[in-house]
């Protein structure tokens, strides 16, 4: 099979699509024969190297959608020729473990991160992660909306308590999980206030459902927020973008306000001012990805057309050098996708 992989860290000219033996479904396992899968920022932290094992060379490609062609020992044959999304969340049971006994054990791992991704013409997956599309939906929807889908639902709903008039934050706005958690919050009934950068992408997000949208490379942002909610703030900010921007986050908060923090793009030694935490007795929470529930409710959103991840471009798999690069470069509105239906030049 085609798959695009990298052998060694590094900038986009590590990415090499090649021909590598196709993966074979071991027990409980499932091959799928991919029909798209998205980008995540994750694929780039990926490639220029984590502090944790990855398998090499190494496949990226957290979201997976195809079409079943082989089942493992123990898996339900019905299963074969069924098309399908997988949850790219892996063992995330042992968040719950966790508490019980300790950081111990298998911990929590993502299909394309801790195992060979979707960016080939073939992916291996549990067969339990697979969820089936709606007839003829189509699969580049469903794998722009997997990983980002459950991540920014679990961020905004579980983790954020995200109630019907809440007025939400939303920053990195045209990312692929902020411009998810923009429609998911409007949904909701929140207002909704999301920051962007450059007047296409202020826009765009506006189309996605945003009351307020602010440019970042033009707007002094957090002043904007202060005087539209008469000083009073946002009760809910859902973030990424991490330490170039936690102080004005924090400073944006109302009284009792909540910062759900999924990422760190620009860093991860955010400044907080503790007196604003303790004084407008505010609460900071993480959130990663979601359970098997969570990813089921997030792709139901987007199987009944309520959400639909914005797709900046479709390209085939051999462009998936030029995929790193416009992500990279910050030149994408939404999701990239590959196609290797298309992988052969
Ligand atoms: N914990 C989890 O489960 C989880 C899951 C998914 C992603 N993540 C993390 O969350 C982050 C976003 O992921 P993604 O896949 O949605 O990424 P993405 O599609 O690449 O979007 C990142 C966005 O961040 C904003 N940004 C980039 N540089 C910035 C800067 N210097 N200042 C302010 N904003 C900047 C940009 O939005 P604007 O230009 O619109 O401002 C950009 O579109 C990544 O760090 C990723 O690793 C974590």
């Amino acid at each position: 099979m085609l798959a695009a992989v990298f052998h060694e860290n590094g900038g986009p000219e590590v990415i090499r699509v090649e021909e590598m033996d196709a993966p074979r479904p071991g027990p409980a396992e499932v091959r799928i024969r991919v029909e798209a899968s998205s980008m995540n920022h994750l694929d780039l932290w990926m490639r220029r190297g984590l502090p944790i094992e990855i398998p090499m060379p190494h496949i990226g490609g957290s979201d997976i959608v195809g079409t079943v062609e082989k089942c493992g020992a123990g898996t339900v044959r019905s299963l074969l020729g069924k098309r399908v999304v997988v949850d790219p969340s892996l063992d995330y049971d042992w968040y719950r473990l966790a508490r019980l006994r300790g950081y111990d054990g298998e911990p929590f791992r993502v299909i394309g991160e801790h195992t060979q991704g979707g960016f080939a013409e073939f992916a291996v997956v549990p067969a339990a992660n697979v969820v089936e599309l709606p007839d003829g939906f189509p699969a580049e929807t469903a794998a722009a909306a997997a990983l980002a889908g459950v991540t920014a639902w679990r961020g905004l709903m579980t983790r954020g308590g995200l109630r019907k008039g809440d007025r939400v934050l939303i920053t990195g706005a045209s990312g692929g999980v902020s411009a998810m958690a923009v429609q998911f919050a409007n949904e909701a009934g929140a207002e909704v206030f999301a920051v962007t950068s450059g007047s296409e992408n202020v826009r765009h997000v506006r189309g996605l459902g945003a009351d307020h949208v602010f440019d970042r490379t033009t707007t002094d942002w957090g002043r904007e927020i202060h005087r539209i909610t008469n000083k009073r703030g946002v009760d809910l900010c859902l973030d990424s973008v991490g330490e170039a921007i936690w102080p004005q986050l924090l400073r944006a908060l109302a009284v009792r306000g909540r910062l759900v923090s999924f990422g760190a793009t620009t860093g991860p030694a955010a400044k907080v001012d503790i007196r604003l935490l303790f004084w407008r007795q505010l609460s900071i929470l993480g959130s990663t990805m979601g359970t098997p529930a969570e990813f089921r409710d997030a792709m139901d959103m987007v199987f009944r057309g309520k959400i639909t991840p914005p797709i900046h471009a479709v390209l085939p798999l051999h462009e998936a050098r030029r995929a790193h690069e416009m992500l990279e470069a910050g030149e994408v509105f939404g999701k990239l996708v590959l196609d290797p239906r298309e992988a052969r030049p």
